[in-house]
């Protein structure tokens, strides 16, 4: 397993660099949407961490948000999200990430989650603490909802803002605080280290929440991840500390 961490550890840093070097210079835009938008540095990360990974282990598959990589039937696949965050990336918001998981099966064996803009590191594998920087981390404490700051995203359609938009607005009259930082994988792994209390979304990927799935379940909190009926190979997550009651 180790050697599966240290690789992922590195395709996330390289992405990063990448990511951090480029980071408010020009880019190119390939897709415009009303709440979205597609730019080339997502397919370069994204192809840098596919060549480390299937270099190193050939046999494997990768399912990512800028398209797949070898045999979808294989038994071990690799979960990513070149850039998680790319319209903040893209107007100069330093809050955004790398995320590499590694699911075996049906289940999630590791998972990574690296801020090139604050060297911060997430790092997990089933069954173990995770790290944050080599420091083990856990979920907050924090049990009165009346105390919380929790996440609560939008996702990227009008039908998605939609879905989220009335949770949203329930919410923030339970909690202290709720925010919408743009990033889904950095508020999982907020929730993996405490910082976020709870994170929840209607209309996510499975590339947004693979890695940070693990890290806050190894991290002591729970997730709850169910497929929509209504939106394809879209997801409902509910992310906390495990106990916090949300009110759901
Ligand atoms: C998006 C971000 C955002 C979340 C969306 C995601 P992207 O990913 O994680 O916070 O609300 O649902 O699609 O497009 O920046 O990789
Ligand atoms: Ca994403």
């Amino acid at each position: 397993m180790k050697h599966y961490l240290d690789t992922a550890e590195e395709a996330a840093r390289g992405a990063g660099k990448l990511l951090r070097q480029n980071f408010r210079r020009q880019q190119r835009v390939n897709a415009v949407a009303a709440h979205d938008l597609k730019l080339e540095i997502d397919i370069q990360a994204q192809e840098l961490i596919t060549k480390l990974l299937l270099e190193e282990f050939p046999e494997h598959a990768l399912y990512g948000e800028e398209g797949v990589a070898g045999d979808q039937s294989t038994e071990h696949q690799w979960i990513v999200d070149p850039l998680d965050g790319t319209v903040n990336y893209f107007y100069g918001i330093p809050h955004f990430c790398v995320s590499i998981a590694l699911r075996l099966r049906n289940e999630i064996m590791i998972g990574v989650i690296y801020d090139p803009i604050r060297e911060e590191m997430w790092s997990g594998q089933k069954g173990e603490v995770p790290k944050l920087n080599g420091h083990p981390v856990h979920v907050s404490d924090r049990a009165d909802l009346t105390e919380a700051v929790i996440s609560v995203g939008l996702a990227k359609t009008g039908e998605t803002i939609n879905a989220n938009f009335p949770l949203l607005q329930e919410m923030i009259h339970r909690v202290r605080k709720c925010r919408i930082l743009g990033s889904a994988a950095l508020d999982m792994a907020y929730v993996a280290c405490g910082r976020f209390d709870a994170y929840i979304e209607q209309g996510i990927s499975l590339w947004d929440i693979a890695a940070g799935w693990l890290l806050v379940e190894n991290a002591g909190g729970t997730v709850d991840v169910r497929p929509r009926d209504d939106m394809k190979d879209k997801y409902s997550i509910v992310a906390s500390n495990g106990v916090i009651d949300l009110k759901l």
